[in-house]
């Protein structure tokens, strides 16, 4: 069997430094990608290649697409969280950030890379359990995620009939430097290497979705089938009293 291609965004820390880590092992070919140069060549003995580019940059993407010939694994993991702090004093700046980071971001990604990709591959996005349910102050990366999880099913219809899969991931909490910000409680937190094990796992399976833990995903869409006032009383209440113990 020939050496796989994988293309990593984000590989420089928590979840996609730890895939590229899996990958590596495994004796895949991994392009690992991201913005920070010295972590980048950290990586460079064990990548097959490193690019460095920003991923709301498109010229930046095309660039590093005319130096990749072919893939069989995109994986498109980089990503941002910041959050919404006072909902009356909407902060657009930062929610467009988040949505060209997470969302807009995707369109070149897709524009460059989906043409290298092989008959048999896979495309994989990364997003989260968040779009299970609503939370307080998620709305910019909340919204950002839903529309990669409709983005990502949309996709997986219309690469049918190119032979090419699209698996989409809803992480629960993972220990990163993306969550060590977070002041709140965080249930069933992982580690990042327990999450891409689970992912690096769904993928040789082909699975259309993965969502773990089990135990929090379920629970998540068990209050989603409950009446919305239902949720709304909990998750207001947890959160005043996650702010009053900040
Ligand atoms: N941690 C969690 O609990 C959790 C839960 C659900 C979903 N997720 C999702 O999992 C993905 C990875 O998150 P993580 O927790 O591993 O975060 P992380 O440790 O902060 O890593 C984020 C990665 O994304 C890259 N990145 C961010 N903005 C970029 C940009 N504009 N251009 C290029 N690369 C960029 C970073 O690259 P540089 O450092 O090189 O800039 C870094 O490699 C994200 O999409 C996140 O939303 C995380």
């Amino acid at each position: 069997m020939s050496t796989k291609t994988v293309l990593i965004t984000g590989a420089t820390s928590g979840i996609g430094l730890a895939l590229f880590e899996k990958y590596a092992m495994e004796g895949a070919n991994v392009i690992a990608c991201g913005r920070n140069q010295e972590k980048l060549a950290d990586l460079h003995s064990s990548a097959f290649k490193t690019f460095c580019f920003d991923i709301t940059q498109p010229t930046q993407i095309a660039s590093a697409a005319e130096d990749i010939k072919a893939l069989d694994l995109l994986i498109l993991n980089a990503g941002d969280c910041r959050y919404i702090d006072d909902a009356k004093n909407f902060d657009g700046e930062l929610f467009s950030d988040i949505i060209n980071t997470n969302l807009s971001s995707l369109g070149a990604l897709l524009q460059y890379f989906l043409p290298k990709m092989q008959k048999g591959g896979q495309v994989v996005f990364v997003s989260s359990s968040a779009t299970i349910l609503p939370f307080p102050r998620s709305e910019a990366y909340g919204a950002s995620k839903a529309g990669m999880d409709y983005l990502a099913n949309s996709l997986r219809l219309d690469l049918v009939e190119h032979g090419i899969g699209v698996t989409l991931v809803h992480p629960g909490f993972v220990s990163t430097p993306l969550t060590d910000k977070n002041n709140f409680t965080m249930p069933f937190l992982l580690t990042s290497e327990a999450a891409a094990k689970r992912i690096f796992i769904g993928i040789e399976k082909r699975k259309n979705y993965l969502q773990f833990p089990k135990r929090m995903t379920f629970i998540m869409t068990f209050f989603s089938f409950l009446p919305s006032s239902l949720w709304q009383a909990l998750i207001t209440r947890k959160h005043s009293t996650n702010k009053d113990s900040v």
